[in-house]
């Protein structure tokens, strides 16, 4: 059987199958631990079924990807090689779709904060700057002025919409940091003033309502709001947009019989609203969706080994070699990853799977009943694809883990493990990382 079999199995449960065992043995043995796996063809299905759900429903369609999730080169070429185009929130993020191989006039930009060089060189590579503020609005076009060109810009739109969603990613109701609001017609004094301005094009308009969102319901209140305030910028301003983007925030199943969010259920519930909407508008803009996580969790796992195995009057821990320097959303968000022990099925107790941080709150996985692992043993954190690796750090002067990325039976590092020189680097006297 493949690599990507043993994957797929533990993935699926059987994380003691002698095949699922020869691909995690094989791949710690060969790039050591912790590292993170991803596979392939999982990112290309999870492209095309969004394809597949959107493209014949909305003929004038973008589907972007949102490069925060997994900022991995190799990932992101991979994810546009599906034809998607990527959106951004930072000139790193930029310059890796760049590297990716995207062209700057492909790139959506969409921080609520920019700093000027950031405006600067989106201006520089004719990035779509997607606006937050008036007072950005107004940066941008001064900017756009100095250097003697156009901005296209669209608003990031709040739009007053609450998602059932955990609040630390609840990005659309009103108190969020995020965007123009709709509210106290401050979003329309933001076209209004994008109109006046010199060397500014308005291009569309965005809203992004949250993460890992379940229901279509929240999305289908945040498309009518959006779609009626296009309306009244045509009506009243006589403003056509190019694009309407909806934002990303599909969410995937963490537990075991889970659902998460079906693209083809999202794309049924918005395309009703979008073909009510845009017969009243008169005009049909392309509709943009830029989902993250659904196109790289699933496909991404954690790995590490088991250090030791200890039972305390209270409760028992493995613990392993990896931390929330590796893997930061159980911290940080209460996040659930589901764990399976490589080759284990025996006597299952339960167990809070603790991380090598020297902090309380670095537990990986709280209250898990699993097959009683021992030292030596590979656990692996499924789901890990996205917000992963890429809020990894050096905390506790750990180097950063190992990337791979698996093709079938194919395996390649796509980016080697940190190093403990690279712990100091741009310190004085310490080693320079060369690219
Ligand atoms: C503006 C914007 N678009 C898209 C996304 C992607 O969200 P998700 O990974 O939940 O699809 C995010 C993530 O927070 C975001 O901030």
């Amino acid at each position: 059987m493949t690599l990507r079999e043993g994957l797929l199995l533990a993935r699926a449960g059987d994380a003691a199958h002698p095949a699922a065992v020869a691909a995690f043995t094989r791949l710690a043995a060969e790039h050591g631990t912790p590292f993170y796996v991803y596979d392939a063809e999982t990112i290309r299905e999870q492209a095309r079924s969004l394809l597949a759900a959107f493209g014949p429903r909305f003929p004038k369609l973008r589907v972007r990807y949102a490069l925060k999730a997994n900022t991995n080169v190799e990932i992101v070429r991979l994810v546009l090689s599906e034809g998607l185009a990527p959106e951004v929130v930072s000139e790193g993020e930029i310059r890796a779709a760049l590297r990716a191989g995207a062209k700057g006039s492909d790139v959506l930009f969409s921080s609520s904060s920019k700093s000027p060089s950031e405006i600067d060189f989106s201006l520089e590579h004719d990035v779509l700057l997607n606006v937050d503020n008036l007072d950005e609005l107004s940066q941008v076009s001064a900017a756009a002025v100095r250097r003697g060109t156009t901005a296209r810009i669209s608003f990031r739109i709040n739009p007053g919409v609450d998602p059932d969603t955990l609040h630390q990613i609840n990005t659309g109701c009103s108190e969020s940091k995020f965007g123009v609001h709709l509210d106290g017609g401050i979003a329309r004094k933001g076209y209004e003033t994008a109109k006046s301005l010199p060397n500014v094009v308005i291009a569309g308009i965005h809203c992004h309502i949250g993460s890992q969102i379940n229901d279509t319901v929240a999305y289908e209140e945040a498309a009518r709001k959006m779609l009626a305030f296009v309306r009244e910028l045509k009506e009243e301003l006589g403003i056509r947009l190019s694009f309407v983007d909806l934002g990303g925030g599909l969410g995937i199943p963490f537990r075991d019989g889970g659902t998460g969010m079906s693209p083809e259920e999202l794309a049924k519930a918005l395309q009703s609203i979008w073909k009510e909407e845009i017969s009243l508008l008169g005009y049909e803009p392309e509709l943009w969706i830029e989902p993250g996580r659904f196109l790289v969790a699933q496909s991404g796992l954690m790995v590490a080994r088991v250090n030791s195995v200890k039972t305390t009057p209270v409760k028992s821990f493995v613990n392993v070699d990896a931390g929330f320097n590796t893997l930061l959303r159980p911290a940080f968000y209460g996040a659930v990853h589901r764990v399976r022990v490589v080759g284990k099925t025996a006597a299952p107790m339960t167990l809070d799977v603790a991380g090598d941080v020297c902090e309380t709150g670095d537990i990986l996985a709280e209250g898990r009943l699993l097959p009683t692992p021992e030292a030596g043993d590979l656990v692996v954190f499924l789901d890990a694809g996205a917000y992963g690796f890429a809020m990894a750090s050096e905390y506790n002067a750990r180097p950063l883990p190992a990337e791979l990325l698996v093709d079938g039976d194919e395996v390649r590092v796509i980016r080697r493990r940190g190093t403990f020189e690279e712990l100091h680097r741009g310190e004085p006297g310490g080693a320079e990382v060369r690219p």
